[in-house]
């Protein structure tokens, strides 16, 4: 027996996507990657990945299978067995922007065929699956979700950077619409994906994924709250986190940090809370005070930074601040809404001059009034203050400690007498 054939399409080939794709080229499927993004198709058809978690040795492993390409063109998906759809879903003026969900699976709907599979991974509120892709597959197939075709939903779990647990080995949630589409999705991923997790239906799958990030982002705010107080009321919150984390059941380790960034936490919650308020007609108290703490940490830094520059009789006006980081988080390339963003844009604002330091980041995604930097001794030597906003596992920490400048450590990543922490 030769490799199974069937065929999958991937719908969008970004942080979600492309990793799936090239899972599923190992797990023996055939498979196209749709991508609306002419760029990212070229790239990824010439080996080059602009997905950090996907090296341009595995892209090319897998187009050399000859079972892997890009394309943007639509007539390409014909005769899929498997159709996943990993999409944005950002937030529109306070409200879930589902359009790009909406034109995959108008995309998908032609290409249908009985007993194939569409399954959606993107993060969205509860509902989606069936009360919005379902009808679109429906109407421009003319086919019957369940009866002739298999749906259902899956949460990405993918966490960028993290080299323990990536797609492949973290339990994946599964569902569709009836048993058998739950069994189509569940052997879909059972052939990628080392572990599945079956769930009753695909609403509880989609409020898995929002339960999941909206814990993250509500303990991340009481550990930022914590922090401000601590550092009035004196006591190192750090130090107490340290020791809270020896505990070895009922307690979750969570560090402050200068706010949060990135696809997932500062937008999914709020999906969540969207559809309480809209359905229920109350507020989802948690979310709105997780949001509350959160988006005010970059004021919070920005005060520290003043306060520190005040010790050393300087104004912010006319200090140099060099700051370390512009992605949302350690190890990747995603600035998407991340809180160095509003940092800098308030110091700048305020008179100072930025200087900025990020290998991961193309400078073309760097504030445009801030000035790209290396990080060397002479850029160390000519800042008033440093201020570390991401920790990335290529910076030289010691020539930062070692240049004598004060340093707002906001990862407590960095030793010295001139560090002083969030
Ligand atoms: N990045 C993460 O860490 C992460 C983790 C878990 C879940 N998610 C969720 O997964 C989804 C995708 O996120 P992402 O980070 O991969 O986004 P991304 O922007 O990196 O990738 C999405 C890709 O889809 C493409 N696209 C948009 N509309 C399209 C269409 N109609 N047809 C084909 N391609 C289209 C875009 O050009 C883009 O390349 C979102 O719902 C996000 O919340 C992301």
């Amino acid at each position: 027996m030769g490799l199974n054939k069937d065929r999958a399409v991937i719908i969008g080939q970004g942080y979600v996507g492309l990793p799936v794709a090239m899972l599923a080229v190992l797990g023996g499927y055939d498979v196209v990657g749709f991508e609306v993004d002419d760029h990212k198709v070229a790239e990824l058809n010439s080996g080059r990945s602009h997905v950090e978690d996907i090296t341009d040795e595995q892209l090319a492993e897998a187009l050399a299978t000859g079972r892997y390409r890009a394309t943007n063109e639509p007539a390409d998906l014909a005769g899929f067995d498997v159709a996943v759809i990993s999409v944005p879903t950002p937030m529109g003026e306070g409200v879930p922007d589902l359009s790009f969900i909406e034109a995959a699976a108008a995309s998908v709907a032609p290409h249908l065929s009985v007993g194939a599979t569409v399954i959606l991974e993107s993060t969205t509120y509860p509902g989606t699956t069936e009360e919005l892709v379902a009808p679109i597959l429906e109407a421009g197939s003319g086919l019957s979700a369940g009866a002739d075709f298999h749906l259902g939903y899956s949460p990405e779990r993918i966490d960028p950077g993290n080299t323990t647990w990536g797609l492949a080995n973290t339990p994946k949630v599964v569902s569709g619409v009836d048993a058998r589409s739950l069994a189509a999705v569940q052997g879909f991923f059972d052939r990628i994906i080392e572990r599945t997790v079956p769930v009753s239906g695909t609403r509880e799958a989609e409020l898995t994924k929002l339960l999941e990030n909206t814990f993250r982002h509500v303990n991340i705010a009481l550990v930022n709250e914590l922090a401000m107080f601590s550092k009035d009321l004196g006591i190192d919150v750090w130090e107490a986190i340290d020791a809270a984390s020896t505990k070895p059941f009922g307690y979750m380790r969570f560090t402050p940090g200068p706010g949060v960034g990135g696809h997932c936490l500062p937008i999914d919650p709020s999906y969540l809370s969207w559809q309480v308020e809209r359905t229920l007609g109350h507020s989802f108290r948690f979310v709105e005070l997780a949001n509350d703490v959160n988006q005010h940490m970059p004021d919070y830094v920005v005060r520290r930074v003043q306060a520190m520059l005040n010790d050393h009789s300087k104004a912010v006006r006319g200090s140099t601040v060099l700051v370390y980081g512009i992605a949302y988080k350690a190890n990747t390339s995603d600035a998407r809404e991340t809180p160095s963003r509003p940092i800098i844009e308030q110091l700048i604002e305020l008179g100072a001059t930025v200087q900025l330091v990020d290998s991961h980041v193309p400078v073309g995604q760097f504030p445009p009034a801030a000035t790209p930097a290396q990080g060397t001794p002479a850029d160390l030597a000519g800042a008033d203050v440093v201020l570390y906003l991401v920790d990335h596992d290529d910076v030289d920490r010691d020539a930062i400690t070692s240049a004598g400048v004060p340093v707002l450590d906001c990862r407590r990543a960095l030793k010295g007498p001139e560090v002083e922490y969030l």
